[in-house]
């Protein structure tokens, strides 16, 4: 006894599923709407700011994390965030934009920073750099 309600309801699940999985495929780069309130996204924002300055050798490092403003992200082998982040450049006082790219595989406890460039906007960010 099949009732035609639960068969659509059903149905219409699974089709929502298969939605979400082929948005999930590995590849697929996807925007971070909750940046601003995102833990992990600030979090890894932050290590790409310390690790550059790390990579500079200056303990002090010439770069202050502020914030991602705007951030994607895409399945590797791990989770690639590409990001939009405000930072304080400690010499000129100027608060900069910069893109990082990092690698984030959580089962080895291991972050990697990809790519770490001053972004050409200065102000207002209106449209996804990538
Ligand atoms: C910080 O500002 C100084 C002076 O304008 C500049 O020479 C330096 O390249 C800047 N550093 C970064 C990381 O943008």
């Amino acid at each position: 006894m099949s009732n035609p309600s639960i068969v659509f309801v059903t149905l219409s699940f699974l089709a929502l599923s298969y939605v979400t999985s082929v948005t999930a495929i590995p590849g697929g780069r996807t925007k971070v709407e909750d940046v601003a309130t995102n833990k992990e996204v600030q979090a890894v924002g932050k290590y790409s700011v310390e690790e550059y300055n790390r990579l500079k050798g200056d303990n002090d490092g010439p770069l202050m994390f502020v914030k991602v403003v705007e951030a994607e992200k895409q399945v590797v082998s791990g989770m690639k965030y590409y990001l939009t982040i405000e930072a304080v450049n400690k010499t000129s006082g100027e608060v900069k934009v910069f893109e990082a790219v990092v690698v984030v595989k959580a089962w080895l406890r291991k972050k990697e920073l990809v790519r770490f460039a001053p972004s050409q906007k200065t102000t207002t960010i209106l449209q996804p750099v990538w």
